[in-house]
């Protein structure tokens, strides 16, 4: 044992403050990547000092289950594609909640076994218990009784995270179908099922056998696939976002189990964030977290109230390419569809050389483009997009009409003027790019697809709108061609 007490509780503290300092850095690019150095450090700080620390029964095993753990991580990561991170995160969140149901049931029997002991009348200097079982042997009654809460909270929360995680990355993954479906009696099933874990849980308290936590994890773990299967494949980022934070609120139950602190800080940090992160996602949706929660418009085609008259003009690359020539600023406004075609590289090439033609050209990004929170920051960066070049929606929706073209690449919902002037339509009230306010608008897309929301986008049909049709990679460097 390297790490006795005192040094284990400085390096908790430190790699707390290292979790903090990796959360702030994260809501800037230029800041980020240091700040994923943090959360890295800080991450193997923590896992060094409770490897090495007190209370560990089996170091052999434990580092062997940790090769195993951190060969199968680096793995799966190198083999997934930026557009499935979504369902990958899903899938990480339900290890996080199985952990916090295996935690919380091992404490749950420790906990019997000591009591046993006790009531046999047998003495600590009899028995060989070291770590937790001696945490557990030194608690009082009310201690006792402060654990069993902490922990029936853990694993009941850690159960919802499982199974919902599990449906969320099947849905994402699209293993399992995305249309919402539920079994007879909806969500009132769910509040029954709520109600009989705390039937559950007040047998317990009252001295029922651990048989009543074993069907409550079953039953919570009902709830979450139940729950998450009743809402639809598309607003599944929101709720991977809901179950990150779900996932840190069972970690810090079970960091009370075990008076963790380092587990208790770091469950508060995810959860908190978590639910942060759910809330400016709705916000950006314009949908309340309840009707996401109860399942809203994610998977189901819906039309707009209103008709869209007239026709989508095409255009073609060397007509977009004189537009540009002409133009002095130029927007773009990148969506999912710049994911799908990978057409990054090709826009960072664009924008150089249009700048090299003395043209102002920035981006505008919307808070929810794509499909998670950042999709289309990460996609610029990682194209080498200086970030000075790149505006969020309240930073440059003024822009509009002073600007000459804008290219709007495999974006949809973000750039419908619906969301604006039809009270009637899914989107009404989200916050949108007003793209429509500027000389000319080129949109690039494959054909007549609907994004996201299922519905028509009047912009297409606006008489400065040109629709640039093709893969948007494809078009990109069609155009990169002619200019
Ligand atoms: P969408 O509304 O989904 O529109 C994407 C468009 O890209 C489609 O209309 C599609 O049209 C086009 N496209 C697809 N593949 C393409 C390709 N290879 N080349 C060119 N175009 C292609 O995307 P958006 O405008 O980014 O809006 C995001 C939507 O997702 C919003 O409704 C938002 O609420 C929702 N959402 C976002 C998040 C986060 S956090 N970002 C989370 C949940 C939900 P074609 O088929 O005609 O090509």
């Amino acid at each position: 044992m390297f790490f006795e007490e005192g040094l284990q509780a400085a390096a908790y503290i430190v790699a707390a403050i290292l979790f903090i300092l990796s959360l702030g850095g994260l809501k800037d690019q230029e800041t980020a990547k240091r700040s994923i150095w943090y959360g890295i450090v800080g991450m193997a700080l923590a896992v060094v000092a409770t490897v090495f620390g007190p209370g560990v029964q089996n170091l052999f095993v434990l580092l062997i289950a940790i090769a195993i753990g951190a060969g199968l991580g680096i793995y799966i990561a190198g083999q997934v594609q930026m557009t499935e991170m979504p369902q990958l995160v899903a899938a990480l969140h339900s290890f996080v909640g199985l952990a916090a149901v295996f935690i919380g049931i091992n404490a749950e029997l420790m906990l019997g076994s000591v009591l046993a002991m006790k009531e046999a009348g047998t003495s600590l200097t009899e028995v060989d218990l070291t770590g937790f079982g001696e945490t557990l042997w030194n608690k009082t009654a009310a201690e006792i009784t402060i654990l069993r809460v902490e922990s029936f909270i853990g694993i009941f929360i850690g159960a919802v995270t499982f199974t919902g995680s599990i449906v969320a990355f099947g849905k994402l993954s699209g293993k399992i179908d995305g249309k919402p479906s539920q079994l007879p009696g909806g969500h009132m099933l769910n509040a029954a099922a709520a109600v009989l874990c705390i039937v559950l849980g007040i047998l317990y308290f009252g001295g029922a056998g651990i048989w009543t936590v074993l069907l409550m994890a079953l039953v919570a773990g009902f709830i979450g696939y139940h729950l998450i299967n009743g809402i639809g494949g598309a607003d599944m980022p929101v709720v991977v976002s809901m179950l990150n934070s779900y996932s840190g609120w069972a970690a810090a139950a079970i960091g009370f189990t075990l008076s963790n602190d380092l587990l208790i800080v770091t469950g508060a940090l995810v959860g908190s964030s978590g639910a942060i992160l759910s809330y400016i996602m709705c916000k950006g949706m314009n949908r309340s977290f309840i009707s996401v929660i109860l399942g809203g418009w994610g998977g189901q085609t819906q039309s707009s109230g209103q008709e869209i008259e007239g026709e989508q003009t095409p255009i073609k690359a060397d007509e977009v390419a004189d537009l540009l020539e002409e133009a002095d600023s130029v927007v773009i406004a990148p969506g999912y569809g710049m994911a799908v075609a990978q057409a990054q590289q090709a826009i960072s090439e664009l924008t150089t050389k249009l700048k090299e033609k003395g043209k102002t050209v920035r981006f505008a990004i919307h808070p929810v483009a794509g499909r998670m929170p950042g999709h289309m920051n990460v996609l610029l960066a990682e194209a080498k997009v200086p970030y000075d070049l790149v505006l969020e929606l309240e930073e440059i929706n003024e822009d509009f009409p002073e600007t000459d073209v804008v290219i709007v690449i495999g974006a949809n919902d973000i750039v419908n003027p619906a969301a604006n002037d039809d009270p009637g339509s899914p989107i009404a009230g989200m916050p949108v790019l007003h793209v429509w306010e500027a000389r000319h608008v080129i949109v690039s897309k494959r054909g007549q697809g609907t994004g996201y929301s299922g519905i028509e986008n009047p912009l297409f049909f606006k008489d400065n709108t040109r629709m640039y049709y093709g893969d948007a990679k494809e078009s990109v460097n069609a155009l990169l061609q002619k200019l």
